[in-house]
């Protein structure tokens, strides 16, 4: 059986800004359809410009966009049409009703009026209630939904979500992760930028790492927490010691200051932990233990042992 094809192939993109600055450089990506992506990186590192390029607001210097086949610089209206782009900065028409705005972008695509389908994205979006209200006198999360209304309301199979959740207080970020994931069911494929390792940990099935405009990794979530997952056990020791016996030098461990635990760093992918190795070395050192745990590393984890190893 062969794979289905992806639904955006990004290939060879580059991007100088007019300054100089070289923001991508020659990225590929694919992304595959239904799934959620989050494309994870710090400020500056070239989210919003290489989601621009996908979505033709700002032109490459190199490299070929396909959105569901249709070349983006090329067959723009037909790759565009494809897309719906929620973007990082808030802006709206504050005079427009919520109804009126949301039916001007569905035209904007030369979709036909579809008065029912408007009122499903209102009410799945829980602004129905609002829809003769002008936008100025929403609250800023409202008016986040009104944007992703707006970028729904030509029915596109794709829908980029530039830092969603910037600045959203907790409980609505939780209301925008089920929003989003029942869009997903509903067989929309997303990608959302994001510098909340969190975000992504949360919402993604696959994840792509940006640096300095470089993908520098791109990898399914679990097998990303696999792959690059250390784990720690912890041991809480009846007994402080003063140090760590020589004769276990051959593991990562450390003591803390206390005395009183000592933590072993161990990688999830090797094929043996040494954990039985290290509790007899202990036993054998005259060391008792009271209790002990394990704890996996978080993407956070990784991520920053990622970004630093690159800097
Ligand atoms: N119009 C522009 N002209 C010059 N530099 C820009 C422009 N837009 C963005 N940049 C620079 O490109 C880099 C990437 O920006 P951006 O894509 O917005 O990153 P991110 O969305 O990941 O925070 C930043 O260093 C930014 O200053
Ligand atoms: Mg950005």
């Amino acid at each position: 059986m062969t794979s289905p094809s992806p639904i955006i192939t990004v290939s060879g993109l580059s991007k100088t800004y007019s300054t100089g600055f070289s923001a991508l450089k020659s990225v590929d990506l694919e992304i595959r359809r239904g799934e959620i992506f989050a494309l994870l990186g710090p400020n500056g590192a070239g989210k919003t410009t290489l989601i621009s390029i996908i979505c033709g607001l700002v032109k490459p210097s190199a490299g070929t966009v396909l959105a569901d086949g249709h070349d983006i610089q090329r067959d723009y209206r037909a790759a565009r049409s494809t897309i719906g782009l929620v973007p990082q900065e808030l802006t709206t028409d504050a005079f427009e009703t919520v109804w009126s705005t949301v039916s001007f972008s569905r035209g904007l695509f030369g979709k036909p009026k579809n008065p029912a389908f408007i009122e499903r994205i209102l009410k799945e979006l829980s602004l129905w209630d609002k829809k003769d209200t002008q936008i100025r006198r929403l609250s800023g999360g409202m008016k986040r939904r009104v944007l992703i209304a707006k970028a729904l309301a030509h029915e596109p199979r794709i829908l980029f979500l530039d830092e969603p959740t910037a600045g959203v207080d907790v409980e609505l970020r939780q209301d925008m992760w089920q929003m989003v994931r029942r869009l997903r069911d509903g067989g929309v494929t997303i990608i959302l930028t994001t510098h909340y390792i969190e975000e992504a940990e949360e919402m993604a099935d696959r994840i792509g790492v940006i640096s300095k405009g470089e993908i520098i990794l791109v990898e399914d979530k679990a097998e990303l927490m696999r792959k690059l997952g250390k784990k720690q056990l912890s041991l809480q020791l009846q007994q402080p010691i003063a140090a760590l016996p020589a004769a276990l030098s051959g593991f990562d461990l450390s003591l803390s200051p206390a005395g009183d635990e000592i933590v072993y760093t161990y990688d999830t992918q090797a094929e043996r932990t040494g954990i039985t190795t290290l509790l007899q070395g202990l036993g054998e050192a005259g060391i008792r233990f009271r209790d002990l745990s394990t704890s996996q590393s978080s993407l956070e984890d990784i991520f920053v042992s990622l970004v630093k190893e690159r800097a």
